[in-house]
């Protein structure tokens, strides 16, 4: 099943000198990420973003890519990538048709609203983020189908192919991956009382080979989509699940399937911004944010200075308080999606606001709507040489999800069950408070933050962003955009640039370590701000495709990451 074979680490020290150093603010000497003419694919890992780009030379789409991007990340960045977790695809045709797809998990039939609950009605610690019971129901195949199925090219067994290669032939261990693994080493053999492919000590340099991936992989080739729902695959991860303890079912499976959403889509000056939908709170709280910001002169009050900060911190809070009200699943509950982004109301949010002191948490709470009744993800930019551009966030929620490995099979599963709401006012992993609108109910989607993102100027193609980071995910997007728009930063400075984030609850800013200066921070906590230096010490991970006037492309990928811009 496995084999380690010490790699070439010239290789990889050539890789990690490609990348962008983070410099920014000197306009005179900008920090550009990889300019390419037609297309590019910009991801956590090289290889995947190597595979998407050959997938689209040999005379695929976007959406050909991403199903080859997206499965070259299960096999090579398996902390986030994956075929046991769930995402979401915002896109924009080379005509100007944009779409959303939701392939989100969702909470099995055998699923209940108190299920993580004692009889106390405490929530049971980990039960929903760690191990069998935080494990919902998978969707990427699902996605990765769908959208190839409706606008792909090429063939299944064509777009596989190099990605089958990669889980057979391996892939060099990073640096930063040997470190995750290695802090995971003990959770892995605890989760799943054996050692499994990611312990045994792997060391930056290392080839890992995953042949039983390589199988898995071969097998959705031969028989398409149904494979992992119905066919052997399926059978193979129920089998797994119900030796566990676990309460998803065949039918479960059987019974998943992706679906077309319409995408939020909002104006800021003169861009025009799509992004995710519900299930994702995604483009709603970015919508509201940015609709809440808009009149203030953020151009002129600088980047990251305090009359910045506190205006989108004060926004942020106003949107993350309406969104643990809210916001759930669509299938299941009314959610008051225009109501929320008008503009009348978000003025009427903001008519506290006040550069003096921070509005406190417990005078924000959710809006009033009349008519109203009641840490690890991936993502990946594509754009083809066809014009089409994808944002697609993909996620087993935390890193390696519930730390199940299916060794079979060779994929972890998600504990995405962890993003619907245990109890009223409990916060979950991310410090997030959820409500009756995002309760567990069997088939139901639990609430995600994933905010894949494309932005048009002047009704051209204009960007394509997103990012890791559950609750940061995105103020994190949000920020990359002003940073291009409003900062005049090339799209490699604006991801790599020092990020704030505010949630409402708990009621601080966090702030990367070591990137804003101590006078800034004062400021804040003259004005009573509690800052937060240590929660979310990366926020964020982002990656974009900026276009920029004479029509070629920079590329954005994080220096956070092992993020790699591949193109043509
Ligand atoms: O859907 C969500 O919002 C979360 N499950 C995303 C998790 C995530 O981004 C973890 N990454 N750091």
């Amino acid at each position: 099943m496995r084999q380690i074979i010490i790699g070439v680490l010239f290789i990889l020290a050539g890789f990690t000198s490609c990348k962008n150093e983070s410099k920014i603010e000197t306009s005179k000497t900008k920090n550009k990420g990889l300019i390419t003419k037609k297309a590019m694919v910009v991801s956590a890992r090289v290889e995947a973003s190597e595979i998407g780009t050959e997938i689209l030379k040999a005379g695929g789409n976007a959406f050909d890519a991403m199903m080859a991007t997206e499965m070259a990340l299960a096999v090579c960045y398996p902390y986030a990538g994956n075929l046991g977790g769930g995402g979401f695809l915002v896109y924009r045709l080379a005509d100007g048709t944009k779409g959303a797809l939701d392939y989100r998990e969702k909470a099995p039939l055998g699923s209940s609203k108190n299920m993580y609950l004692d009889s106390n009605g405490e929530v049971i610690k980990d039960l929903s983020t760690v191990g069998i019971m935080s494990v919902g129901v998978p969707g990427t195949i699902a996605g990765i189908f769908e959208a190839q199925k409706r606008f792909g090219k090429l063939d299944i067994a064509t777009i596989l192919k190099p990605v089958i290669k990669l889980a057979k032939h391996g892939y060099i261990i990073t640096n930063k991956q040997e470190e995750r693994i290695a802090s995971y080493d003990s959770i892995f053999r605890a989760v799943n009382e054996k050692e499994i492919l990611y312990n045994n000590n792997l060391k930056a340099g290392e080839t890992i080979v995953n042949l039983a991936l390589a199988e898995t992989l071969q097998r959705i080739a031969d028989n398409g989509r149904d494979e992992f729902y119905i066919g052997e695959t399926g059978k193979q991860l129920v089998k797994y699940l119900q030796s566990k303890g676990s309460i998803i079912t065949l039918e479960d499976l059987a019974k998943y399937e992706a679906k077309w959403r319409s995408p939020i889509t909002f104006q800021y000056d003169d861009l025009s911004i799509t992004s995710m939908s519900p299930p994702s709170s995604g483009g709603i709280c970015l919508n509201q944010i940015m609709t809440m910001i808009e009149p203030f002169d953020l151009k002129d009050y600088g980047h990251n200075t305090l009359k910045t900060i506190q205006v989108v911190v004060e926004a942020e809070k106003r949107a993350y308080a309406d969104r643990s009200f809210y916001l759930g699943d669509p299938d299941f509950i009314d959610i008051p999606i225009e109501a929320l982004t008008s503009t009348v109301y978000l003025e009427d949010r903001m008519n506290n606001f006040s550069f003096k002191n921070p509005t406190p948490v417990d005078a924000i709470s959710h809006g009033k709507i009349t008519g109203y009744e009641s840490t690890e993800t991936t993502h990946y930019s594509i754009v083809d040489q066809y014009g089409n551009a994808i944002a697609v966030t993909t996620t087993l929620n935390g890193g390696y999800g519930s730390k199940l490995y299916v060794d079979e099979l060779g994929f972890f599963l998600n504990n995405e069950m962890d993003d619907f709401s245990s109890k009223p006012g409990e916060p979950n992993y991310y410090g997030l408070i959820g409500a009756e609108a995002n309760s567990i109910a069997p088939e139901k989607r639990m609430l995600s933050s994933m905010t894949p993102t494309i932005v048009e100027k002047n009704g051209d193609f204009y960007m394509s962003l997103g990012t890791p980071g559950g609750s940061t995910i995105i103020t994190s997007v949000l920020q990359t955009i002003l940073n291009v728009y409003e900062y005049d930063m090339t799209m490699q400075e604006a991801v790599n640039a020092p990020r704030f984030h505010n949630q409402w609850l708990p009621d601080e800013i966090r702030m990367e370590p070591n990137s804003f200066n101590e006078k800034l921070i004062q400021q804040l906590e003259a004005l009573g701000y509690i800052i937060n230096q240590t929660r979310t010490p990366v926020i964020g991970k982002v990656d974009g495709i900026l276009m920029l006037d004479d029509g070629s492309l920079e590329g954005g990928a994080d220096k956070r990451g092992d993020d790699t811009a591949v193109g043509f």
